[in-house]
């Protein structure tokens, strides 16, 4: 008859819960891609590490999986609730900062990319508006200045902006705004300036209908962004700096849902109530942004539009 009482193992037979974690790792050993070796025997190592830190019961197991469940079954073409998860538990922005400037002294701080991007968006003179559809709200002019880390400006630098409205929605999620509206593509002159004419974005909640909304509720957390303006800046020989600008006066600039918001990209936006309007027929009060960005020499590369 078989013993059935705990025996020392060898090979991936195991005695005991204690011998499991070291059974995977060996099982995993042999990828021959080390870079694979590394991150997949570190997942599994935090992983089990976490299960016994908290004492996983099987009930919790079975929730955590209905939850990556869910995660997939609400991915789709248009919307990546596992982005969105990602964003949710500041996973997003940890790697996004690991690998970019993080506001230090040299490059500006990047930011996520987020799934609003669009290529194409409309080449636009210098000055001119990204209001393409009557959208009311706040007039904003934007100043920008672009520069390398020894404070020279760059000229020829491609920059491309997108922003809500001032109702907190993107132009592809609003049927009243025409395509491409708040959305603009600039080039940077020979002092490395731009500038142009808009509104001034509102604050949005991520989308709460999925398990990533299932997870806010229960932690008693509300789903907004901070209003900002995105901003890609491209030029060859420069690392792309994918960032946002965030509106100094959101209630939400320290409770960003997907915590993007870092110290050097809260703007300077300025309100003007009276004076003369930097155009015709704006009445007060409106808004004023000037913005210096620091791109680093590095590889520039366009990010994949995040949906479809
Ligand atoms: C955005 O800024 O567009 C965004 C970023 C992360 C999640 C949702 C939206
Ligand atoms: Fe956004």
């Amino acid at each position: 008859m078989a013993e059935t009482t705990s025996k020392k193992t060898s090979g991936s037979v195991i005695g005991t819960a204690d011998d499991v974690t070291g059974v995977v790792l060996a099982a995993m050993d042999g990828a021959p891609n080390a870079r694979l070796r590394e991150i997949a025997s570190s997942f599994v190592r935090h992983m089990h590490a976490f299960a016994r830190e908290v004492k996983l019961t099987e009930q919790e197991y079975s929730v955590g999986v209905e939850f990556l469940n869910r995660i997939g079954q609400a991915t789709n073409d248009h919307h990546n609730e596992g982005i969105l998860f990602s964003d949710a538990i500041g996973f997003s922005t940890l790697v996004c900062l690991m690998n970019n400037g993080s506001g230090g002294p040299t490059e500006t701080a990047a930011a996520l990319l987020g799934p609003f991007w669009r290529m194409h968006s409309p080449s636009t003179k210098d000055g001119g508006s990204i209001v393409r559809s009557p959208t009311p709200g706040p007039q904003l002019f934007v100043k920008g200045a672009v520069k390398d880390t020894a404070g020279a400006p760059i000229a020829n630098v491609e920059i491309d902006v997108w922003q809500s409205s001032p109702v907190g929605l993107y132009e592809n999620q609003d049927d009243k705004q025409a395509d491409m509206n708040l959305r603009g593509k600039f080039v940077t002159d020979t002092a490395g300036r731009f500038s142009f004419h808009t509104v001034k974005p509102a604050g949005y909640p991520v989308p709460t209908d999925g398990p990533v909304g299932d997870m806010l509720r229960a932690q008693k957390r509300h789903p907004y962004r901070p209003a900002h303006l995105h901003f890609l800046m491209h030029k060859p020989k420069f690392k792309t700096l994918i960032t946002q600008v965030f509106v100094s006066d959101d209630p939400n600039l320290e409770s960003d849902v997907v915590f993007g918001v870092t110290r050097p990209l809260v703007g300077d936006f300025q309100r003007h109530d009276s004076g003369s309007a930097p155009a015709a027929d704006v009445k007060a009060p409106w808004y004023t942004l000037d913005q210096t960005f620091v791109m680093a020499a590095g590889e520039a590369a366009l990010p994949v539009p995040p949906i479809k």
